[in-house]
């Protein structure tokens, strides 16, 4: 047998190199190339198995006849069974990818506890000895769940462990960065190791028909084989999202081969472990007593909910030539556009100001819906107004200036309404639709709130100016919201 060539593996992207480099040309990350000692993995073609007997035959059935969906395993944690699009599918493998210590262990005891009430559940550590899993329980609570617990690395010995007792329905494997394949030389961890590892346990997850559930940690220097490498080979991606500093954690679907991709589920860590947020709105307004300027509340859509969020900008004048610009939770290019088009299209000046934006509680916002919003804070700090109180503000802003409508405009202001708002900035509708008047019109959408149509970012800037704080508002009234409209 030949000798095992040394082959340069991207722990990035998975790309394969005859010689070192420093960046992948693959994917373009930068030191992400280590060596790994392994086989040829070039397959060989069905003509070097000729002596092997003949193919199987494969029956072919219908298309149709699955109007019901697959059948499901329901959690009844509701943030979790949202985003897995109704619960876990059996002979399915889902993959939870994070940042280490964000909370994936924490989710998936409470998960296997949950899902012990109503079918066998197998959880297998690899990084945490029994002891360390049992206190873990008995912190959260869960130390009663009939969870069977194993601290194990040989994939070889899971499957027969697996194989040989009746099939759980679920197993959950922590992490799948410790676990490795005896007939590689490679380390665990590496890509050849997570890729074998993870295809033995998703074909004995097909073949037993029980839902595997595979942990991942995701890496910034791309050290550790990160999740990407099995994104294309497992059926659901979740990924579990969150700042360190936040209570706040994101658990997000990207991939779905069972439900929609753009749901969310939102938990909060506590010292019991993860609890559910059934009501995120309430959590991503800032706490601000007073009215203060930079600040404007996005009434945005997370999937199929409405989300109030708070965005926060400051602009201040800036001792360097090239001032600042620093972006949390928001795409910093976008920024720049909005910037720019309140620049160019609405008079306003802010060179020579460093802008920092933020998005309250950790939580990252794609929609281009938030422009109005982010739009409003910079607006607003730049001025020094602050916007009425009780204002959610949505749309999306076209190089032009035009304020361009969005999607779901009820959606978003029942939720405003409910929560107590007394206002919405928001894109012009149809021209049919808005009565006749010049720039911004005056109209009512949701009882109770009042709606006031933009058109292009002047009417933004002229907002501010003609506004007068909302008087009636105070916090109680917020809290006192959700009984409301
Ligand atoms: P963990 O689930 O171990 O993270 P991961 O598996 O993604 O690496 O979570 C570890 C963090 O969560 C740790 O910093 C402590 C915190 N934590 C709590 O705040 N409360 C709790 O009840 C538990 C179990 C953990
Ligand atoms: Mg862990």
């Amino acid at each position: 047998m030949a000798r095992a060539a040394a082959r340069y593996v991207c722990q990035s992207c998975g790309a394969s190199f005859p010689k070192w480099s420093g960046r992948c040309d693959a994917c373009g990350e930068w030191n992400t190339i280590v060596e790994e000692q392994g086989r040829d993995e070039t397959p060989r073609g069905l003509g070097a198995a000729r002596g092997k007997a003949s193919g199987r035959r494969i029956d072919f059935v219908p298309l149709t006849g699955a109007e019901a969906g697959p059948p499901r395993l329901v959690t009844k944690m509701a943030e979790f069974d949202r985003v897995c699009g109704g619960g876990l599918v059996p002979g399915s493998a889902l993959l939870l990818g994070g940042d280490p210590g964000i909370g994936k262990s924490t989710l998936l005891l409470q998960v296997a506890a949950r899902i012990a009430a109503i079918a066998p559940c197998v959880y297998i550590s690899g990084e945490e000895a029994i002891d360390q899993v049992r206190m873990r329980a008995a912190r959260l609570d869960v130390a009663a769940a009939k969870v069977d617990l194993a601290s194990a690395t040989s994939v070889r010995d899971i499957i027969a462990s697996l194989e040989a007792v009746t099939s759980p329905s679920v197993v959950v494997i922590d992490s799948i960065q410790t676990m490795y394949v005896d007939t590689l030389d490679s380390a665990p961890g590496t890509v050849a190791q997570v890729r074998a590892a993870a295809q033995e346990l998703i074909r004995l997850a097909k073949r037993r028909g029980l839902c595997v559930i595979l942990v991942g940690h995701v890496t910034k220097e791309g050290l550790i084989a990160g999740p990407r490498v099995l994104e294309h080979m497992v059926d659901t991606v979740l990924y579990f999202e969150g700042e360190r500093g936040h209570q706040f954690r994101i658990l997000r679907a990207v991939k779905n081969r069972f439900g929609p991709t753009d749901e969310i589920g939102v938990f909060e860590m506590g010292e019991m472990g993860l609890s559910e947020v059934h009501n995120p709105s309430s959590l991503f307004l800032g706490e601000r007593e007073t009215e203060v300027s930079g600040a404007a509340v996005f009434a945005g859509i997370e999937g199929t909910r409405p989300l109030l969020v708070e965005i926060q900008a400051l602009v201040a004048p800036s001792p360097m030539g090239t001032p600042r610009r620093a972006v949390v939770g928001w795409d910093s290019s976008r920024l720049a556009q909005v910037l720019a088009v309140l620049e160019a299209r609405g008079g306003l000046a802010f060179a020579g100001n460093e802008v920092y934006l933020n998005v309250a509680g950790g939580l990252r916002i794609a929609e281009p819906a938030a422009d109005l919003a982010v739009a409003a804070a910079l607006v607003s700090s730049l001025t020094d107004r602050a916007m009425p109180r009780a204002t959610v503000v949505f749309g999306e802003i076209g190089l032009s200036g035009e304020i361009r409508p969005v999607g779901q405009i009820a959606t978003r202001l029942k939720e405003a309404a409910k929560l107590g708002f007394a206002e919405a900035w928001v894109p012009r509708r149809r021209p049919s639709a808005a009565s006749a008047g010049k720039g911004a019109g005056k109209t009512t959408g949701e009882p109770g709130l009042a709606v006031r149509e933009l058109e292009h970012v002047r009417d933004l800037v002229v907002a501010f100016h003609d506004q007068t704080p909302a008087k009636n508002w105070s916090p109680a009234r917020r809290n006192a919201a959700p009984g409301r409209a």
